[in-house]
Parts: C-alpha cells; sequence; structure tokens
C-alpha cells in the first residue's frame, strides 16, 4: 500500500514538473497558458511592477468576432467588451489569473464600459503619495468616433478597479495610449490624437486622475498608434506603429531628452525576417526587466482580425546595441535572471 502511494506520489510530482518545464521559456506567437492551463486574455496590454511582482494587464477578447457593418472605409472588426483582465507573476513565465480588474457595464448602455462599447489598450501606474493603482484605457464606440480617454482606480494592484469616467484630455482625441511614470514621480499619458495623425503626450495631476494643460504634440502629421514608452540611461523611447488597424506594419522609435522634450522619428528597432510587419504584429508595451540593467521585453500583439480571442503575443528580448534598441525574432527564450 504504502509502496503504491509513493509511486502515486512520484508520478504527480513528475507530472507537475513537466507541466511547470512547459512553461519555463516564452513563445512568441504560441498559445500561452496561464497556472491553470487556461491560454491567458490580456491584450493591448501593459505590465506594473510593484512589490517584487508583476501584474498584465489586457484587454479581455472573448466570444465571436464580428465586422461592424456601416463601418466601410476600414476593416472595424470587434467582439463584446468583456472588461479588463489581470495576471500576477514573479519570474515572467508563469500566471498567475487574479480575475477581471475592470468589470463591462452589462446593463447601462450609455455607459463608457457597456459591453457594446470598446474598451482597449489598459495601462496601470502606482501612485506613491494616494498609494492608488491607477488605471487609463482607450474608451469608444464601435465606430471609434467617441476617441476618449477612461481612468478607474484601485486599492489593490489586482483590482477590482472602480470606473471614474473618461475625457478628451484638453478637448483632444485620444485613442491608442499608454502610460509613462518617471523616477521623478511624474507621469504621462501619451496617445494618438487629432484622428491619429498626431501623437500627444500630457503630463497627469499629481494622483495621476487627470490630464493636467501641459502637454505636448509630438510626432506630428506621422500617423502613429499603439504607442509604447520606455528609459534607458535618461534618455526616452517611444516605439509606435503605423495606423493600419489590425493588420500589421513597420514599427519605428522615436528618442528625447525628456517626454516633453523633441522627439526625434529614427529606425526601425526590429531586425531580421519579418521586421518591416513587426514579426506580424503590433506594439503595446515595453517593460523593464526588474533590477537588470539593458534587458527589457517588447510586448507586442499579433491580431488575428477574425477572430480577436485568438490574438497571441509577440513577447521579445529588446536590448540596446550601439545606443539603439533592437529587437529580434527568438523562437523561445528566457527573460535575464
Ligand atoms: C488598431 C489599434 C488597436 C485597435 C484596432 C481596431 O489600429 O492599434 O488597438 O483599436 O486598431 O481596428
Amino acid at each position: 500500500m504504502k509502496k503504491r502511494f509513493l509511486l502515486l506520489g512520484l508520478l504527480s510530482a513528475s507530472f507537475l514538473f513537466l507541466h511547470a518545464q512547459q512553461n519555463a521559456m516564452i513563445r512568441p506567437g504560441e498559445i500561452w497558458k496561464d497556472i491553470d492551463g487556461n491560454p491567458i486574455n490580456a491584450h493591448g496590454g501593459g505590465v506594473l511592477f510593484h512589490n517584487n511582482t508583476y501584474y498584465w494587464f489586457g484587454e479581455i477578447k472573448k466570444g465571436k468576432t464580428w465586422r461592424v457593418p456601416g463601418v466601410t472605409s476600414w476593416e472595424d472588426y470587434r467582439v463584446d467588451a468583456s472588461g479588463i483582465s489581470c495576471y500576477s507573476s514573479k519570474d515572467l513565465l508563469h500566471w498567475k489569473y487574479e480575475g477581471i480588474a475592470l468589470s463591462p457595464d452589462k446593463k447601462n448602455s450609455t455607459s463608457d464600459i457597456h459591453y457594446t462599447k470598446v474598451i482597449e489598450r489598459p495601462k496601470v501606474i502606482y501612485n506613491d503619495k494616494t498609494k492608488k493603482f491607477v488605471m487609463w484605457m482607450h474608451i469608444d464606440k464601435d465606430d471609434y468616433g467617441y476617441a476618449h480617454a477612461g481612468v478607474a482606480i484601485s486599492d489593490k494592484p489586482e483590482g477590482p478597479y472602480r470606473y471614474l469616467g473618461s475625457e478628451q484630455p484638453n478637448g483632444q482625441m485620444s485613442r491608442d495610449m499608454t502610460l509613462f511614470k518617471d523616477d521623478d514621480g511624474k507621469a504621462y499619458h501619451i496617445y494618438s490624437s487629432e484622428s491619429n495623425q498626431t501623437m500627444h503626450i500630457c503630463l497627469l495631476s499629481d494622483d495621476y486622475l487627470k490630464p493636467t494643460a501641459t502637454y505636448k504634440r509630438i510626432l506630428v502629421n506621422a500617423n502613429r498608434e499603439a504607442p509604447a514608452l520606455f528609459k534607458y540611461k535618461g534618455k526616452y523611447y517611444l516605439i509606435t506603429s503605423l495606423c493600419t488597424g489590425w493588420d500589421p506594419n513597420k514599427a519605428l522609435y522615436a528618442e528625447a531628452d525628456h517626454p516633453l522634450g523633441e522627439w526625434k522619428q529614427l529606425d526601425n528597432p526590429c531586425v531580421g525576417p519579418d521586421a518591416d510587419i513587426t514579426y506580424h504584429a503590433q506594439s503595446t508595451y515595453v517593460l523593464p526587466v526588474e533590477g537588470k540593467n539593458n534587458s527589457f521585453i517588447f510586448m507586442a500583439d499579433r491580431w488575428n482580425k477574425t477572430d480577436l480571442e485568438d490574438s497571441r503575443y509577440i513577447w521579445l528580448p529588446l536590448v540596446f546595441k550601439d545606443n539603439k534598441p533592437v529587437i529580434e525574432w527568438k523562437d523561445q527564450w528566457t527573460p535575464a535572471k
């Protein structure tokens, strides 16, 4: 009897070991499962590092994809808005589902976060003064004619987040967006504005809940979206894509000495095969690997426009070579430990 228990124990231990091994590398473009074995559903996402834990927030893309009738000038494929998910991890490989961080409104069709609306590209930062976690996101109507930025707040990183409302910062359109919190505690909201022709970067209020009147037009008339801003050795870098809907295109990075400074559009950070279409993906975030110098993760979405739920994550190492950010394709890899 004892022997049988020992055998069972050994078998289940090796099963758990193998299961853990399967996740022990990042495999860009493959289905990525959480530690419960369910595909991670966190698109257009961003990552917060807090108390030695990474929190990955993203759009929940669930159910049937359809094309919005009446929108003919571009391929407006969409799913019902299912809210924002949160996953946590210590090692960037094994992710635990923390639940829905921001739930959609199922009843009030006039609500910004009603399931018939668009809730995209959520990003979360922590405010050291108010001790609140602040989420910003792109809020839109199904034809993307609303172009607002929404804000939600929580006491805990994983949520639940309470939706506070949305606006057009300084009366300007806001679509694809990201947040950047600088070392001095100042935070910035970066968004495609002016009908996606020009980006804006706006200093947020001290509590991060409102835009201030301090903003700058950048990448003027360059038609950029999918912004991902990060800092390395005192300089600021902004990776963006061109505006081609769900279809991939060539990424570019820009460089500046200050978030509100002069942004110089430079080059494609991606190299090698399919670099001109960002390895069939679109930027969403650049995550500095905590405690590692010159080690970043380029996070992108490989959208499947006719089945958005099956969109995949392209996470690749980004390193600086000759003072330039460089991203190279890897079938599988492990972040620096
Ligand atoms: C992309 C944008 C996505 C989503 C999509 C809708 O250009 O980056 O976040 O809004 O358009 O077609």
